[in-house]
């Protein structure tokens, strides 16, 4: 097949203005001083028992919402298994900590529960990139592929697919797909879509999307830091560009690297993700160095290896979510979610039995 017919058309340049623009305007979470910092931990603290609450918290997050997770009996994780920690979990409320699209998840699979975020303006460039109505005219373009789109989208364009994948399971479940004789349509990450595509083999369709964050690490200053490192492993997350991924020693998820840095030998580590994961990779791997992999320029970066969507979430706007949960909730409208959902737990059943997943449904 002819390279030109795996794409699917550019992203239009207004589009990604506005999401470049919209990156750069989100305001991060502002810091908080020690004392502010107890005071609203404690008050947390009290709402989460108050109101039977769990917090369900990307590794992106901020460290302090990190380290409220793990004291108060929430997730730390990646985004399969925040779906699938939410979905087992007992709590009224869930508290997801990270972007919309994490809440949106969590809020098809409970629709009994209450899904509250610290901000609901926490966009994805994936998701932004990725249109409903401009998406579902493409595969009607294409009925012939099975629509196969990374969780990184809204529950609009998860109510059109066959499959939902995240960056942990979609290796296997394209393979899977590959075995019963399907062509992919696949949206909205480029990078990952064509990562899978040389890895399996599969005859895939790609949407033209890319992320912030993983878009903007360098290949050939990560290839300079490599000289200055020779004995460093690089670990890199699959929705870096190509020739990037071509420097990695370990591809993966975001759970994929972490488990990598606490199993390879080395003793430094480059990683090419979004920084706010350093926190939990310490813990995992105390006796590592771990060094950030460059981006563009400081002065010409957008994100500079963190999502400016992750970093809105902050202590005061978590507090502030459970105490006035208006404007702070996951709405999906019904006809949405129940089309939606079939994806995500085609995906969730294919992630439990191939041991991907060890959380089981409450249902
Ligand atoms: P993971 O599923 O690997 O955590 O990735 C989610 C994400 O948004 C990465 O940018
Ligand atoms: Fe989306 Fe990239 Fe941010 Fe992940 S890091 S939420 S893919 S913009």
């Amino acid at each position: 097949m002819n390279r030109s017919d795996t794409l699917a058309p550019p992203i239009p340049s207004a589009l990604t203005e506005r999401i470049q623009s919209l990156a750069l305007s989100s305001p991060p979470a502002p810091p908080v001083c020690a004392a502010e910092h107890a005071r609203l931990t404690a008050a947390i603290k009290a709402e989460l028992t108050r109101q039977n609450a769990v917090l369900v918290v990307h590794y992106y997050v901020d460290q302090a919402l990190q380290a409220l997770a793990d004291e108060t009996g929430g997730r730390v994780s990646d985004s399969l298994d925040m779906a699938a920690f939410g979905a087992a979990h007992p709590a009224q409320t869930l508290v997801v900590c990270g972007v919309r699209f994490m809440g949106e998840t969590a809020k098809m699979l409970s629709p009994e529960k209450r899904v509250l975020m610290p901000t609901l303006q926490a966009e994805c460039s994936l998701d932004l990139s990725c249109p409903a109505d401009e998406f579902s005219a493409f595969c009607d373009a294409h009925p012939e592929r099975t629509v196969v789109v990374y969780a990184n989208t809204s529950a609009a364009v998860k109510a059109r697919a066959d499959w939902v994948v995240t960056s942990s399971n979609a290796l296997p479940i394209v393979r899977h797909l590959m075995a019963e004789g399907k062509k992919i349509l696949w949206a909205p990450d480029r990078h990952l879509g064509r990562y899978i595509q040389e890895q399996t083999g599969a005859d895939m369709l790609l949407w033209q999307g890319d992320c912030v964050v993983h878009n903007e690490f360098a290949a050939e200053d990560l290839l300079a830091l490599k000289r200055q490192h020779p004995d460093a492993a690089v670990l890199v997350h699959p929705e870096s560009p190509r020739a990037v991924v071509a420097l990695a020693d370990v591809v993966g998820s975001t759970s994929q690297l972490i488990a990598a840095a606490q199993r390879l030998p080395n003793r430094e580590l480059i990683v090419a993700t979004d920084n706010g994961i350093f926190y939990k990779m310490q813990q995992a791997a105390p006796d590592k160095v771990l060094i950030e992999a460059p981006t563009a320029e400081a002065s010409r970066c957008i994100s500079c290896a963190h999502c400016p969507w992750m970093a809105m979430n902050g202590l005061a706007n978590l507090l502030h979510a459970l105490q006035q949960p208006e404007g702070h909730e996951i709405f999906i409208p019904e006809p949405t979610r129940v089309a939606a959902v079939r994806s995500v737990e085609r995906m969730l059943a294919f992630s439990r039995a191939q041991g991907l997943v060890t959380s089981k449904t409450a249902r």
